[in-house]
């Protein structure tokens, strides 16, 4: 499937010979569980390099409050765990990813223990908790619901330790750099020292979800998504862009930046109740508040509709006071700074958008359809999560695929040496820029909404060409831009992923997992397939 509207190869002229440039065998972009997951592996043979558009501590990974979901008991079975992904899956999850995802989980889970990350004990052992759509408890956690910034702060700290890993902070990246052979060199960027190349054996993407392309989300400000319009334009297959997983629970107070009120606490007792304070999850789902995500978003907002209101809450109020602060610290922290006392206060709640499952599309290994050009992470579409995620197996997958990104770049990868010989001088003008100034974050806050708007839970064929159409028209006259700086390139990249998101999701006519379209509620045997979209 090819999507329509005018798109330039590169967001930017480039002059290889003039411009600053920098070689290494494995290139990571990206500092997430996957991208620092797979620095690490690669450079056990190779020299690296990691690039993140932010301070490296800003990632999607960081802010991940529930957990790793691994089989670390012997209650537990690696088929509960198959069988659960898949069920959530929606009959799109590839099986034998799934199955080498959750064999796989336990050893690297328990590596990043030897590594120094402070999981919650249950005596000796990793403490694990339950949480939609799991059969059993096997979500580890660390310091309560600060899980991924524990992780990340260790991997940080390990990833630094390596002499063979070089990271680069505040490094925008432009574009992936392509050959005539559909070879990856490396990247154009952007960094504290100007336009840079850096020319790579391999590059590995690692940049991360897109939640912030909609008005509501539980992504931090960096998750626009960049990664995947750029290897969008290198050539890069993607995959399953219909489906952006909405999170049930985010705190909704008007006016306050949104935060994640993770699904864990839920899965310790918490019970959602609407604006006249009755329980309403019994009504749409057997297992209550611990249904599959997508099914507790749409009852929230039917409950919402039922009851014209803007959110429903999340009742602690019987959870002791203690627990709530040693097992929740993170949200009993948020709750306070809004003046929620949560024993006696209901919390405010509603979905927004969380998770990306579509992607690069990858191979086993980790490889995509350009040569020496891999991903991992939330930015791929490996095919575990199917049409919709289970929750906490994303850590999840970052980390076993992150180690397999890294292991397979850094086999295939070519020394920095070898690249360096090879290299072809690379020149690509773009013959006019139209000057006029825009208001870029004008345009960001005005796509987000109508992503939010038309490209939201729930979806219409009506809404979803409109955004189409909008979209277009904003490309008119954003696209054909040279522009200077990340914003710039940041609306042009959303602008590309939003109009790749909704055409695919008008092209999947049926409701499957986290895709719901109001006008093909039942899910259809015809659409037991992906839809894969390229520039070609
Ligand atoms: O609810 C949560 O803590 C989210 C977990 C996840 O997205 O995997």
């Amino acid at each position: 499937m090819t999507t329509q509207g005018e798109f330039r190869r590169y967001l930017v002229n480039i002059d290889s010979i003039s411009t600053n440039q920098l070689f290494t065998d494995c290139l990571v972009i990206g500092t997430g569980i996957a991208g620092l997951r797979a620095a690490i592996e690669a450079a056990q043979t190779r020299k690296v390099i990691v690039v993140c558009k932010d301070n490296i501590e800003k990632s999607n990974t960081w802010d991940a409050q529930g957990g790793i979901a691994s089989v670390l008991k012997s209650q537990d079975s690696f088929q509960s765990h198959i069988e659960d992904t898949l069920n959530t899956g929606c009959g799109l999850c590839e099986p034998e990813v799934v199955e080498l995802v959750v064999r796989k989980g336990p050893e690297l889970v328990r590596q990043l223990l030897d590594w120094g990350v402070q999981f919650d004990l249950s005596g000796e052992d990793i403490a694990v908790t339950i949480e939609g759509g799991h059969s059993h408890s096997r979500v580890a956690h660390a310091h309560g619901d600060e899980t991924g910034r524990v992780i990340a702060e260790t991997m940080i700290k390990y990833a630094k330790s390596n002499p063979n890993i070089r990271i680069i902070e505040r490094f925008y990246a432009i574009d992936l750099i392509t050959d005539d052979h559909n070879q990856c060199l490396g990247v154009i960027g952007q960094g504290s020292k100007g336009r840079q190349i850096i020319w790579a054996g391999s590059t590995i993407l690692a940049t991360g979800g897109a939640g912030r392309l909609y008005r509501e989300t539980t992504n931090s400000e960096i998750a626009t998504g960049d990664g995947l319009p750029m290897a969008y334009r290198a050539g890069a297959m993607l995959r399953d862009m219909e489906f952006m997983q909405f999170h049930p629970t985010t705190l909704y107070i008007a006016g306050a930046s949104r935060a994640l009120i993770t699904e864990a606490v839920r899965g310790e007792g918490a019970k959602l109740v609407d604006s006249e304070a009755e329980e309403f999850m019994k009504e749409y789902h057997e297992k209550a508040e611990l249904a599959p995500r997508d099914v507790v978003s749409r009852a929230i907002l039917s409950q919402m509709l039922k009851t014209g209101s803007t959110h429903v809450y999340l009742d602690v109020r019987h959870f002791d006071k203690q627990f709530l602060t040693k097992r929740f610290p993170r949200i009993s922290e948020i709750c306070e700074s809004f003046d929620i006392d949560t024993s006696t206060e209901l919390i405010p709640v509603r979905p927004s958008a969380h998770y990306m499952i579509g992607g690069v599309k990858t191979d086993s290994s980790a490889g995509t359809n350009i040569r020496n050009f891999y991903a991992c992470g939330e930015v791929a579409s490996t095919g575990l999560h199917g049409a919709n995620r289970l929750g906490s197996n994303s850590l999840l997958e970052g980390l076993v695929f992150g180690k397999i990104a890294g292991q397979s770049a850094a086999q295939n990868a070519e020394s920095a040496a070898a690249t360096r010989t090879k290299i072809p001088p690379i020149e690509y003008n773009i013959p006019s820029s139209d000057r006029t100034r825009l208001d870029i974050s004008d345009v960001k806050n005005s796509l987000r909404a109508l992503m939010w708007r038309n490209v939201g839970i729930t979806r219409r064929e009506k809404p979803l060409a409109e955004a189409q159409e909008i979209i277009r028209f904003w490309q008119r006259y954003v696209m054909d831009k040279i522009f200077a700086r990340p914003d710039g390139w940041q609306c042009q990249n959303m602008l590309t992923l939003a109009m790749l998101m909704a055409t695919a999701a008008q092209q999947r006519k049926e409701s499957r997992g986290v895709h719901f379209r109001q006008d093909y509620p039942e899910k259809s045997s015809q659409f037991q397939k992906h839809i894969e979209i390229s520039r070609d």
